[in-house]
């Protein structure tokens, strides 16, 4: 009866992985952070405004490179997935420049044109 009851449940957590790689399939790469968190801890935060403002220290320059990797990582919610990919690319580079000189946030005052990629990416 125990022996029986061993085989069950062992059929049950095999039949319960399974489902649980399945669901894992199903969903999109899994990036560090949505863009709506994204949108919140890196622009509603002031962290862009910081850093394009040079006052950022190097700890919340170094996040707002995390974060914009991640926004690269998820996938547009509305609009071309080409353009997306290349407009979070380079936000990923400025950010980054950034990082490595407080100095260099040219490209990133270009590239963080809140309207611009609304437009095109934000669903209304
Ligand atoms: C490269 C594209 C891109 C840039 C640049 C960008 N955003 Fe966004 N933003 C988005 C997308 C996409 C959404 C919609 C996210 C969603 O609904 O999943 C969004 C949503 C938001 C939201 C709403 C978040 C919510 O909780 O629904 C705020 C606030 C926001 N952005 C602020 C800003 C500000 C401020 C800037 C400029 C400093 C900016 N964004 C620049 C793509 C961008």
């Amino acid at each position: 009866m125990s022996k029986v009851f061993a085989l069950l449940s062992t059929t049950m957590i095999v039949a319960g992985l399974i489902t649980v790689a399945t669901a894992a399939d199903d969903d999109k790469p899994v990036a560090k952070h949505s863009t709506k968190e994204v949108m919140k801890d890196a622009h509603k935060s002031g962290l862009i405004k910081k850093v394009v403002g040079k006052t950022a220290s190097d700890e919340e320059r170094d996040q707002l490179v995390e974060l914009y990797i991640a926004m690269a990582q998820n996938d547009a919610p509305k609009g071309s997935q080409k353009d997306w990919k290349i407009l979070t690319s380079r936000l990923v580079v400025a950010a980054a420049d950034a990082a490595d000189d407080p100095e260099n946030v040219d490209a990133l005052k270009k590239v963080t044109n809140c309207g611009a990629c609304h437009k095109a990416h934000k669903p209304a």
